[in-house]
């Protein structure tokens, strides 16, 4: 059974048809890519599949639920993790904050355990900081761990959204442009680190990105989207080489 499944989606802004008949199938630790020109709806599925928009039509199947109608921190909390394209941080808490605050939605000490400092808060909390910890110095980012994210590099701003996504235990991560405005140090650290993450935790990965070099490099299968609809799916060679794609996107903007 596919992990996320996504049968006949279509979705519209009024009279704009942003996504029209949308089909995906991710099977668990897959990693797939999504591309295309601006504009072209891309963003608008992820916002779909995890619960922003509701679609028009079509159904969302994840770990075998309709997913449809549920609202977003449902479906976080089902196993669906993402990062946004124009990031989402609170500019004045510290990374460490942030990612410790993705964990509460699964404490149990309560509220009399919160005032009091039980001993189950007290080694809770503890689990927090030290899970948060972890995650951190996967990415590269734990001596930043007190430091406020509005201080921070774009590319590291990047990686507390990623760390946060993941501090949500998800099955599945969505990843919006992660290598967007990142240094070509930075794109190969982010590149090593979706693969680490893939191979080391076992996530399926669904990835927007408009750099071919990430998309060849570490996607199984990609869809290509133009006005909504997807003109071509398959393995990044093929993709590369189909000269629907080349005509629609790949002659005009892709970034090597
Ligand atoms: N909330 C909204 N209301 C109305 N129209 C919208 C909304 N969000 C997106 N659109 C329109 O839907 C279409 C698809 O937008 P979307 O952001 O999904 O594209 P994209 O493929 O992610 O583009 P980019 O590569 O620039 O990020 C565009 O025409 C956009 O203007
Ligand atoms: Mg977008």
């Amino acid at each position: 059974m596919p992990l996320l499944q996504v049968k006949d989606m279509s979705h519209d802004f009024g009279g704009l048809r942003a996504v029209n008949n949308y089909n995906l199938s991710i099977e668990p630790a897959q990693i797939r890519g999504l591309i295309g020109p601006n504009g072209a709806g891309k963003t608008t599925i992820f916002n779909l599949i995890t619960g922003i928009y509701k679609p028009t039509e079509g159904s969302i199947i994840f770990n075998g639920h309709n997913i449809v109608g549920k609202f977003p921190h449902e479906i976080a909390s089902m196993g669906i993790g993402r990062t946004f394209q124009n990031l989402r941080l609170w500019r004045h808490m510290t990374v460490l904050e942030h990612v410790k605050m993705a964990q509460y939605s699964k404490i149990t000490y309560g509220i009399i355990g919160a005032f009091f400092g039980t001993a189950k808060r007290n080694r809770e909390e503890a689990e927090i900081e030290e899970r948060a910890f972890k995650l951190l110095d996967m990415l590269g980012i734990k001596e930043l761990s007190d430091q406020k994210v509005v201080n921070l590099p774009y590319g590291a701003q990047r990686k507390v959204e990623i760390a946060r996504a993941l501090a949500t235990e998800p099955k599945i991560l969505l990843l919006d442009e992660p290598t967007a405005g990142m240094n070509p140090e930075e794109l190969a650290q982010m590149m090593d680190f979706i693969r680490q993450i893939h191979s080391e935790l076992g996530l399926a990965i669904f990835l927007i990105e408009h750099r071919l070099r990430v998309i060849m490099e570490l996607c199984e299968i990609v869809q290509t989207l133009v006005f909504g609809e997807v003109i071509a799916e398959g393995p990044p060679d093929e993709i590369k080489n189909n000269p629907k794609v080349i005509e629609a996107y790949l002659g005009k903007e892709m970034v090597a």
